[in-house]
């Protein structure tokens, strides 16, 4: 029987940095509101000519390199993203161009902040029942393009940035991933959404002056979500694989406020200590949060091979989704 395992890992963070007395500039709050209410000291944003798939492609060459993979190898290409480069074509063909990778099969998954993870799980797939041997897969997002900067609700949140994965699918060796939730709770697809520019509300004067083709969120009903769904997805996969909490050695969460994190832990039983940690520096990069932290984790030697991981997120939709992996790098 085959097995899918993780051959490398990437990510990318643009160099540009807004940081809490940029805001204090431009909309009415303070670093200590910022700080205290989100946990975000700074994030980084995309470049004036940097769009979703040139993000990618920087993550994507990072976790090749460390696969050995040359791009021509790679038969599936999945992009988590809600900030795509363009409608069409998905920014997964446009980061297949970049990488001239000849004939991969390449598509987006759009599922808000939750896309990271419903791409591996799709990923994971077509790898076990298919004929694919080599995937990548991002989460990645240029979410500050879609932000409000005269929403003061809204604005400091997010941050760009991209996380790659490589598998692979081998003969014999231990399992990466070894379960999957995933889900969508639709009653609240009005709470989080770019209301204009699709079908719907196409771009008009009238869009553009209401503000409508940025992200309005009810950032209050999003965070009981979260709360309630992180907890509710760590105790399901703990219980059906006969898991305690600290069989975990990390539980990687989506990077949307560090109070959700801290109340999910609280209800857990968790230390905040057993929690990957990021938004301090990189805020909320939407799907890219979970793969830019477990690089970083990975790279400072914290994540150890052999290591139960929970990653979990949630986002617009409103998805959900939670992995119980075995870190194999
Ligand atoms: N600076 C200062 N004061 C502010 C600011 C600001 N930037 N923003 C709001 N306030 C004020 C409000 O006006 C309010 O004042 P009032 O009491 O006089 O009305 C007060 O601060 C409290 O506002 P709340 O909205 O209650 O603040 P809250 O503690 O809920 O924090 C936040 C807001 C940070 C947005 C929080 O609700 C949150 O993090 N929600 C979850 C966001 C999230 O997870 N999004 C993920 C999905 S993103 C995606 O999928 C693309």
């Amino acid at each position: 029987m085959s097995v899918i395992t993780l051959k490398g890992i990437g990510s990318y963070a643009p160099p540009k940095i807004l940081n809490n007395q940029d805001f204090e500039k431009i909309i009415d709050t303070s670093d200590e509101w910022i700080v205290t209410r989100s946990g975000i000291h700074f994030r980084h944003v995309a470049l004036p000519d940097q769009a979703t798939s040139d993000l990618a492609f920087e993550a994507s060459k990072v976790a090749l390199e460390q696969a050995q993979l040359d791009p021509k190898d790679l038969d599936l290409i999945i992009v988590g993203t809600s900030s795509p480069d363009m409608f069409f074509p998905s920014t997964a063909c446009l980061l297949a161009e970049k990488l001239s990778a000849p004939n991969p099969m390449a598509f987006d998954v759009q599922a808000g902040c939750s896309g990271f993870l419903y791409a591996l799980s799709t990923a994971e797939q077509f790898l076990r029942n298919g004929t694919y041997r080599n995937a990548l897969v991002l989460g990645a997002d240029t979410i500050t393009r879609f932000t409000d900067y005269t929403d003061r609700s809204t604005c400091f949140l997010f941050g760009d940035g991209a996380g790659a994965f490589v598998l692979e699918k081998q003969e014999k060796g231990e399992e990466f991933i070894l379960d999957f939730l995933n889900g969508t709770d639709p009653t609240g697809t009005g709470k989080l959404l770019m209301p204009a520019g699709g079908s719907k509300r196409p771009a008009c004067t009238e869009s553009i002056q209401a503000h409508e083709h940025f992200l309005k969120m009810n950032g209050k009903e999003i965070f009981k979500f979260a709360v309630r769904i992180s907890e509710v997805l760590i105790n399901e996969l703990l219980k059906r694989n006969h898991l305690k909490s600290s069989d975990i050695a990390w539980y990687a969460f989506h990077q949307a406020n560090i109070r959700i994190i801290e109340a999910a832990s609280e209800r857990l039983n968790i230390t905040v200590d057993q929690t990957i940690l990021t938004i301090d520096h990189f805020g909320n990069t939407s799907s890219a949060t979970v793969p830019m932290s477990m690089h970083e984790y990975a790279k400072q030697g914290k994540l150890k091979k052999g290591d139960l991981v929970i990653m979990v997120v949630f986002g617009a939709g409103l998805t959900y989704s939670a992995a119980l992996v075995r870190w194999p790098l």
